[in-house]
């Protein structure tokens, strides 16, 4: 499986490489306009990317077509942002986690325990001026994030553990994303914070190379987590949104009625993806309920709230720029509290 991953990566770098040479233009001389994710063809952002290629084509088709790559065809998160970066491909969509390593400022929509609800998190994604901050602070890495997309909340699961509090934790190693934000995390609740990319993750649990992970419910079913993971331990401790990011040069060039159909575009991706995000969830969690038998653990999350507090200091005493966006967050989290006491 992996050896085909990596032969379709490289097939399409070669396709990528040949499609440069020819100035991108098919035989038709229409543009390629590329866009990889790391998901399945059954994922809502797979949905919504498709959404958004069909709007494209349907009101730009004259002069582009959209292709969507799912399941790192094009490659792991990192490797999709750097080939979002040089331009060999035009979107993609990556883990806010991964896009703190390209601009400290991501690490804000990092932090565990950053917004109080799931109403506080999509109000907060959906405010442009605040996300604005953040979103185009990528423009000298060659890239501009132009929309968000959910991915829930990440929560801890394990192959024979259940995690009660973050004592359960200690000696365990947990694959964490690439992001020193989400290590520093796990060094607070006492884990040994394992970094791998996503695609990584089935056979490191399978192998017992880690003893678990931390992520939405979504990977117990559509990445076959739960066939082996059987705790999955609700302490809520991110909700890390995913960002479509384009390339600058591509995004820059658009002229202006092209750009406005494209902000459309993001948009019906938006509200796509968000939609099929709430049944994708439920479907999940019944499936790994009933099929996977996977047990599902509420503990009390405060114990773990605690432990990683020290981070939000952290990151804001080291980039005083991030404070304002955090303090309009806290706004949010007022008007919408969480409703677990
Ligand atoms: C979620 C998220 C992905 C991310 C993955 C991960 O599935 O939607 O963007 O890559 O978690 O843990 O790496």
């Amino acid at each position: 499986m992996k050896k085909m991953k990596k032969a379709g990566f490289l097939l399409c770098l070669i396709m990528i490489g040949a499609f440069a040479l020819t100035g991108c233009k098919s035989t038709e001389q229409k543009r390629i306009v590329r866009i990889g994710h790391n998901q399945s063809t059954n994922h809502p952002t797979h949905i919504g990317l498709t959404a958004f290629k069909d709007y494209i084509n349907e009101h730009l088709g004259d002069k582009y077509v959209v292709e969507v790559y799912p399941n790192e065809l094009l490659g792991s998160q990192t490797d999709m942002v750097q080939l979002t970066q040089t331009g060999a491909i035009d979107f993609c969509v990556a883990s806010n986690a991964i896009l703190e390593t390209f601009s400290k400022n991501y690490e804000i929509f990092n932090l565990p325990y950053l917004f109080a609800s799931t109403e506080a998190y999509h109000n907060a994604m959906d405010d442009t001026e605040l996300t604005d901050e953040i979103f185009t602070t990528t423009k000298q890495a060659g890239f501009l994030a132009v929309t968000w997309l959910d991915a829930g909340t990440r929560n801890f699961y394990t192959l024979d553990k259940p995690i009660e509090s973050p004592a359960d934790l200690k000696g365990l190693k947990i694959r964490v994303q690439q992001s020193p934000t989400n290590i520093a995390m796990m060094k607070l609740l006492g884990g040994s914070a394992t970094p791998m990319g996503f695609g990584e993750v089935y056979t490191a649990l399978q192998s017992n190379i880690i003893d678990g992970a931390e992520n939405n419910e979504m990977a117990l079913t559509d990445n076959g987590h739960g066939d082996v993971c059987k705790y999955y331990s609700y302490d809520m401790h991110q909700m890390v949104p995913d960002i479509l990011i384009g390339n600058l040069a591509f995004i820059e060039e658009l002229s202006d009625e092209e750009r406005a159909i494209f902000e459309e575009g993001y948009r019906i991706l938006n509200e796509t993806q968000r939609k099929e995000w709430v049944e994708a969830v439920a479907a999940a969690k019944e499936k790994a309920a009933n099929e996977q038998k996977v047990q599902f653990i509420y503990p009390d999350q405060e114990q773990f709230k605690e432990a990683c507090m020290p981070l939000h200091e952290s990151v804001l005493t080291k980039n005083e720029t991030l404070k304002p966006i955090y303090d309009k967050i806290q706004k949010y989290n007022e008007m919408y509290p969480s409703v677990v006491e």
